[in-house]
């Protein structure tokens, strides 16, 4: 999948220094989701689960990741719903808007260890929950969207987890 693509050498300096990890299996082997999802969701119903979805990254142990005026944080759920229309089934607006994914590329400016994608991932788990009932989603496959994004966020590790700063 061209979502996997990696990147040429990133500058180590941009992120304070902290090394960048690899994850040793690389690139996931994930099952497609049926397309069933977008085909019941659509873009707006996917827009706004992402928009909740960033809502809770907002308020998160990992919001200072993330845009901080809600305008800019709201564009970056848009970005994320582009890609998520996609992986769901159905056109590739985030290509189309954004250019080439190179995901795991795209998110090396950010620190990323396993604590930072629990956080990510329960945020998201919290959304799916409520995605049948407030977006539509069809319960038959949260849980091949679950396993989609457990599978895939594991590629987005960049970095061993980070003490608390304590030696
Ligand atoms: C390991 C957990 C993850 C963390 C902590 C994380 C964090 C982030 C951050 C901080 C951004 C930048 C937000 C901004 O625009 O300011 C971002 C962008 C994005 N993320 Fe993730 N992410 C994770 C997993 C994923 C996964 C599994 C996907 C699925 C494909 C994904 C898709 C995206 C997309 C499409 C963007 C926009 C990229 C761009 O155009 O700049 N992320 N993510």
């Amino acid at each position: 999948m061209d979502i996997l693509n990696a990147l040429p050498p990133h500058d180590p300096e941009s992120r304070d220094g902290v090394p960048i990890w690899t994850p040793p299996g690389g690139p996931p082997q994930t099952d497609r989701i049926p397309a069933a999802v977008y085909e019941t969701m659509g873009e707006e119903q996917i827009t706004r689960f992402f928009h909740a979805f960033y809502s809770r990254l907002g308020r998160s142990s990992i919001a200072h990741m993330f845009p901080k005026s809600e305008k800019n944080l709201m564009r970056a759920a848009d970005k994320s719903a582009a890609m998520f229309v996609f992986l769901f089934g159905g056109p590739h607006l985030y290509q189309q808007r954004y250019g080439r994914p190179m995901m795991r590329a795209r998110h090396l400016p950010f620190v990323i260890d396993e604590p930072a994608r629990q956080e990510w991932l329960r945020c998201y788990r919290e959304t799916l929950d409520e995605a049948p009932e407030k977006y539509k989603m069809p319960t038959e496959h949260v849980d091949a969207v679950w396993k989609f994004v457990v599978d895939f966020s594991g590629w987005m590790v960049n970095a061993e987890t980070q003490s608390n700063g304590e030696s």
